[in-house]
């Protein structure tokens, strides 16, 4: 995927390590199993860094070979990594982001989170209360960190199957081009193509179809992903 893989400068993003709030979950143990595959060291967050430790040593296991580190500590120490992905249910992503605002500022986060709720009728979006979406209640959690939000359509069991290619289109909007160009070169890395959308007004509907996505996966017992059309190679 030739997006933007070097920053203005020319430097290349590509990132050698992601942190992952939350990572011990669904979507933190997929990601860090494609990322790791791909070179990417991983530091996966958690309120209990033994039990991170524990989960990352569960997926060391699984797939002993890459050169990559695959770590777990409390999110503190995930938060100072150069890239740091949010994969908290909504619910308690803003106080964990806004917990460890000091060591994210600077670095990219990348919000995967979706303001959801679930009723007998599936699964719905849900306003969140003083911000236009998740991906700006968390900026507001962290002001110092350039927040991009991204993945909400990626399934953790999608990417979790590492034995299959993924054929995904992840949509990404934010307001930082660089942080958007890392962000991007990240999502990359995981074997799907990133497509930015705009600016982080874009989130609020980006978070909306991980509703819509849970409810094709209920409705046809699968794990689909979204691929848009008429992108150019
Ligand atoms: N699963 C997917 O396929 C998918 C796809 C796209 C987007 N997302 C979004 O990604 C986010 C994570 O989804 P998930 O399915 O991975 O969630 P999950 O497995 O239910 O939870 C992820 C992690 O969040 C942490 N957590 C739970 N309660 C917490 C609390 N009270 N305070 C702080 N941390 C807490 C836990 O880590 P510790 O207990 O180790 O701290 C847990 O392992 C959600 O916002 C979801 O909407 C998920």
């Amino acid at each position: 995927v030739e997006l933007q893989m070097s920053d203005q400068h020319g430097r290349a993003i590509t990132p050698a390590h992601v942190g992952i709030l939350g990572g011990t979950g669904k979507l933190g143990r997929g990601l860090a199993r494609r990322w790791r595959r791909a070179g990417v060291s991983v530091t996966l967050g958690s309120r209990d860094g033994d039990r991170a430790a524990r989960t990352a040593a569960d997926l060391v296991a699984e797939f002993p070979t890459s050169g990559a580190t695959l770590t777990g500590a409390s999110n503190a120490v995930a938060a100072a990594a150069p890239l740091v992905v949010a994969a908290i249910p909504f619910a308690h992503a803003r106080d964990t982001v806004a917990d460890v605002a000091e060591p994210l500022a600077g670095r990219v986060l990348l919000s995967a989170v979706s303001p959801l709720a679930f009723d007998d009728a599936g699964p719905h979006p849900t306003a969140v209360e003083g911000a236009s979406s998740a991906a700006a209640l968390l900026a507001g959690a962290a002001p110092d960190a350039r927040v991009v939000a991204g993945l909400h359509t990626v399934s953790s069991a999608s990417l979790s199957a590492t034995d299959r290619e993924l054929d995904d289109h992840v949509l990404m909007c934010g307001d930082d081009d660089d942080a958007l160009a890392e962000a991007a070169a990240a999502v990359a890395a995981l074997g799907v193509r990133p497509v930015v959308a705009g600016p982080l007004r874009l989130a609020a509907t980006l978070e909306a179809m991980t509703a819509v996505l849970i409810g094709v996966n209920q409705r046809h017992r699968v794990h689909a992903g979204i691929r848009l059309t008429g992108l150019a190679d």
